[in-house]
């Protein structure tokens, strides 16, 4: 299977790591061969129809911030648009940065991708977050299988475990601690008394909330991960716009104690039942969503199991990387078929 990763960041780099590490097992226990033959970043572009040299990209990114080490493969500035087209591959696997005003540069990758009839693996939110029902039609039409599992619980199978394992149940609402960092300040909020700026100070000082976490803390990555969710397992139509959005930063510890005092927690949560939101809640001690640090939880209110709740860390490269690990053998068995 020959494919071309765009973003060669946290994510895509663990990827690399895993198909170094783990291609022969992945060989033998699913028939999975990837084969990068495209990688792209921020300044450009290397291709090579018989397979990169995964060792010196990842030591040319890590000495030279760009992939110029791959000497004749490279074309500097070329963009990922343009390299989806040269690039002869059956599967695109978009890593780039989310972004939600207009999910760019993903949703240009994405749709190029599938016009080409590339099948797509997107762990990337920004493109679902704006477009997912247009996507989702797009590959239809193009005949290509559209993953996207990295987008919800990183390395925890959130989506595929609704839609498979509760088959036969009818989900009549989701709710979730769908953003580690927001979990993390509020967890250390609760149990230590400390300020939400310090939270959040030793969440960026520990690598789990980005430089500008306005996206968790306001409760945008949430509200796109719950899109994806509702989207893909209720099968909604919703885009990020069609979500009230509350983020954690107008919580302050006086709510934190009173809800502790109470037998509570503050939880920012995002669910779906007569509509979509995003809003700090109070979940009682001994409920399942009731996760520390940075733990995602989402419970599922079936009928007639009632409430099935799944717990795993959110987010990390390695964790990331297997669910695209996961989406690609899923494309193979499709191809299998
Ligand atoms: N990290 C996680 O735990 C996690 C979990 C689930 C989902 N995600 C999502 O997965 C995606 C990747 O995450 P990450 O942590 O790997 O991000 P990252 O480390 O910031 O990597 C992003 C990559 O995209 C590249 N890039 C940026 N703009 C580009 C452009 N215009 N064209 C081509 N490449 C471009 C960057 O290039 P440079 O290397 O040149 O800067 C970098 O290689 C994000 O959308 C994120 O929200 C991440």
């Amino acid at each position: 299977m020959r494919v071309t990763l765009l973003g060669f960041g946290v994510v895509a780099r663990s990827f690399a790591e895993v198909v170094m590490s783990e291609g022969p097992k992945l060989a033998k226990e699913y028939g999975l061969k990837p084969k990068i033959v495209g990688i792209v970043d921020s300044h450009g572009a290397a291709f090579d129809k018989n397979g990169l040299d995964l060792a010196k990209a990842l030591e040319s990114k890590s000495k030279l911030g760009t992939l110029a080490g791959l000497d004749g493969s490279y074309h500097e500035g070329m963009d990922g648009v343009h390299a989806i087209r040269e690039t002869e591959c059956e599967v695109v696997v978009e890593t780039t940065p989310t972004e939600l005003k207009r999910g760019e540069p993903g949703l240009s990758h994405v749709k190029t991708a599938m016009i080409k009839g590339r099948h797509v693996v997107c762990t990337n939110k920004g493109p679902l977050a704006i477009a997912m029902p247009a996507l989702i039609e797009l590959a239809h039409h193009n005949e290509v299988v559209f993953k996207f599992s990295g987008t919800v619980g990183g390395g925890t199978p959130v989506l595929d475990f609704a839609k498979r394992c509760l088959e036969g149940s009818e989900i009549r609402g989701i709710r979730g601690i769908l953003n580690g960092t927001s979990n993390y300040i509020l967890t250390r909020m609760a149990a230590e008394g400390v300020s939400m700026k310090d939270a959040l100070a030793d969440a960026q000082r520990l690598g789990y909330a980005e430089a500008d976490p306005t996206y968790d803390v306001e409760g945008l990555d949430t509200a796109c991960k719950l899109v994806i969710t509702s989207n893909y397992v209720l099968d909604s139509a919703l885009s990020i716009k069609d979500v009230d959005i509350r983020g954690i930063t107008k919580v302050t510890g006086a709510d934190v104690a009173d809800a502790s005092s109470k037998g509570e927690t503050i939880k920012l949560i995002g669910s779906v039942g007569s509509k979509a939101k995003v809003s700090p809640e109070r979940v009682k001690l001994t409920h399942p969503l009731n996760v520390s640090g940075t733990f995602n939880a989402i419970c599922f209110d079936t009928h007639p199991s009632g409430e099935v709740t799944l717990v795993g860390k959110g987010a990390g490269g390695p964790e990331t990387a297997t669910s695209v690990v996961r989406d690609l053998i899923d494309i193979r068995r499709a191809f299998a078929r």
